[in-house]
């Protein structure tokens, strides 16, 4: 039987994780990087924690006779999917990458596009704003440089980097997100900035929606560049391509 590696962390993950949990034809096993403290308990057999780098896992897909890997991490976790790249490559096993499609400006949107945390934090500006940060906890250190202004953090697990900055406030929240909600949260805290990866998908796409009804400005951080790869953007698409190797081991 087929031996599938998804490396996960994400939506599009769980959903494949549901998916493969309903087969009989396929040995899943999902690999998560441990960041979260209490992650939903995942459907299929999971394994937790990083591999060792790209030793580490092409040791790891050896070991556990990997037949397949589906790269269903976050379009910014840029370093896993290169190592997952190079490790595939090395064995020569097959890697497909499973990835929501990023976001695209629409008419009424006023975003002011750029490549990483720092330029984000200098696209704020000289004068104190109030800045809507949902960005995670891990990179919130960036917004030290700019300590003249207010942030409300919205952060699934409580924020250490928080603490470096003088004048903010902390939401703790899991998406999905609705649009009322997001334009109450920006009204109420007088919200003039919204600082976003372009993550992309629907669950939390709601507050570029009520940004865009509130006039709020967007900084809106774009991906880091991936490897070229076979890419797909749906459940179906991802699991037509496990077929086809599934029939053509
Ligand atoms: N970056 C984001 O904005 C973001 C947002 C939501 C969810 N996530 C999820 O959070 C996790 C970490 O993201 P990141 O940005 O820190 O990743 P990253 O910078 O690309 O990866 C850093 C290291 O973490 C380990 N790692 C990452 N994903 C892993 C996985 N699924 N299974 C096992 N090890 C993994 C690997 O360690 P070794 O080198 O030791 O193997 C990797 O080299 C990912 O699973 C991602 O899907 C990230």
């Amino acid at each position: 039987m087929m031996r599938l590696l998804i490396l996960g962390g994400t939506t599009e993950a769980s959903l494949l994780a549901q998916h493969v949990a309903t087969r009989t034809d396929l040995t899943p096993l999902l690999s998560l990087a441990g960041r979260t403290r209490h992650p939903a308990t995942p459907p299929i057999p999971f394994r937790m924690g990083g591999f060792g780098g790209v030793d580490g896992l092409i040791r790891f897909l050896v070991e556990n006779a990997i037949d397949l890997v589906v790269d269903a991490t976050h379009p910014f976790a840029a370093q896993m999917t290169r190592h997952a790249a190079m490790a595939c490559s090395a064995l020569n096993l097959p890697l497909a990458i499973f990835t929501r499609p990023e976001w695209i400006p629409e008419e009424g949107d006023r975003w002011t596009r750029v490549g990483d945390m720092q330029a984000a934090v200098a696209a704020l500006g000289p004068d104190p704003r109030r800045v809507f940060l949902t960005i995670g906890g891990l990179q919130l250190a960036a917004f030290a440089a700019a300590p003249w202004h207010h942030y409300v953090i919205r952060a699934i697990e409580p924020p250490q980097a928080a603490a470096g900055l003088p004048h903010h406030d902390v939401i703790l929240a899991r998406g999905p997100y609705r649009l009322a909600d997001e334009v109450s949260l920006m009204r109420d805290a007088s919200i003039d900035s919204l600082v976003t990866k372009n993550s992309g998908g629907t669950p939390t796409g709601a507050k570029l929606h009520a940004a865009r009804m509130l006039g709020i400005e967007v900084v809106m951080i774009d991906r880091p560049p991936i490897a070229t790869g076979r890419r797909f953007d749906t459940l179906e698409a991802v699991t037509g391509w496990i077929d086809d190797h599934r029939a053509t081991p």
